[in-house]
């Protein structure tokens, strides 16, 4: 396992687990198994409604707490100050910790200054060790950089082989905040799972679509965070570390870019307007 050094010193898993759509009831057997894979990084959400089960998970796993790294999001219901720091002490209580490994603003919406205010206090308090954003695009990211008290250590936006944020990217490494990458196999989107370049370069390994994918994101720099609720799929998506990938090959994944979202964009009216709706 590869670690990534925050802004802050603070290290983390290059590679986790995710559990968005992971259904409540499964998220403790999902979280158990994964972590008799070997993962230890665990990327959960309010809005998923299954930070308990990653808690209860963690708490018979009957492994330290440091030797987890949890992450978890606040919710767009409640963004701002007040709204969020109540909800940081829900999200401690539903994981059963006295810290969060790393807090995020899940989406760029509602008083989100208010919220980060909320969680640069909580970080003072050392209730959480890293704070940063999701789904923050170039223009909204560098706007919260500049006027934040303590800068965004990450900052988790969708990104896979055939949208590799190579604008976002620049904008994060000139101010230090790592790149982590949801849908790191674009949920199958776009026939992933089929991409010919991809099943003909893991032949050559011999690894599969999704360990070639993820292999060129981890090669790259990117944390990821793959989900599934399959051991089988679990254990092949943690398989990365037996083989590398050449510079020729990488430059031909580098050719699947669209440069394109290929669920929504947040720069679209319409997305926009979506998110309001579903609150
Ligand atoms: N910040 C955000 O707004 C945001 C948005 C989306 C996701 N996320 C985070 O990022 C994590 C990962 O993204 P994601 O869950 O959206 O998508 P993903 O990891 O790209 O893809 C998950 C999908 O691929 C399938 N799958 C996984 N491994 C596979 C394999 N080796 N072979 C074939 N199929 C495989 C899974 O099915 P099965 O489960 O049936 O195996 C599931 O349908 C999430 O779980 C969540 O923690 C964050």
């Amino acid at each position: 396992m590869d670690y990534i050094t925050l802004n802050n010193g603070v290290k983390m898993p290059q590679l986790g687990y995710g559990v968005y759509q992971t259904p409540v009831e499964d998220t403790e057997r999902c979280v158990l198994d994964a972590i008799k894979i070997g993962y230890r990084s665990f990327d959960t959400a309010q809005a998923y409604g299954n930070e308990a089960g990653v808690g209860v998970a963690i708490a018979k796993s009957g492994l330290p707490r440091e030797e987890f790294f949890i992450t978890t999001k606040i919710w767009i219901t409640n963004a701002g100050y007040e709204k969020a720091k109540a909800s940081i002490e829900q999200s401690l209580k539903a994981l059963q910790t006295d810290y969060i490994d790393l807090l995020l603003i899940h989406q760029p919406f509602g008083d989100y200054y208010g919220s980060y205010r909320a969680m640069e206090e909580a970080y003072e308090a050392g209730k959480v060790r890293a704070i940063g954003v999701s789904n923050f695009y170039p223009d909204r990211f560098l706007d919260i950089e500049h006027f934040a008290k303590i800068k965004p250590a990450v900052n988790q936006i969708e990104t896979h082989v055939f949208q590799q944020q190579k604008v976002a990217k620049e904008y994060l490494q000139k101010y230090n905040t790592q790149i982590m990458s949801w849908g790191p196999l674009a949920e199958g989107r776009n026939d992933f799972f089929n991409n010919e370049t991809l099943k003909e370069i893991g032949a050559k390994y011999g690894k599969s679509v999704a360990q070639v994918g993820l292999k060129f994101l981890l090669q790259n720099g990117v944390v990821i965070i793959p989900k599934s609720t399959h051991v089988e799929r679990m254990e092949e998506n943690f398989n990365l570390y037996d083989f590398e990938l050449s510079a020729e090959d990488m430059k031909r994944i580098e050719e699947l870019d669209t440069g394109n979202s290929v669920f929504f964009s947040h720069y679209d009216p319409a997305t926009v307007e979506w998110f309001m709706s579903i609150l």
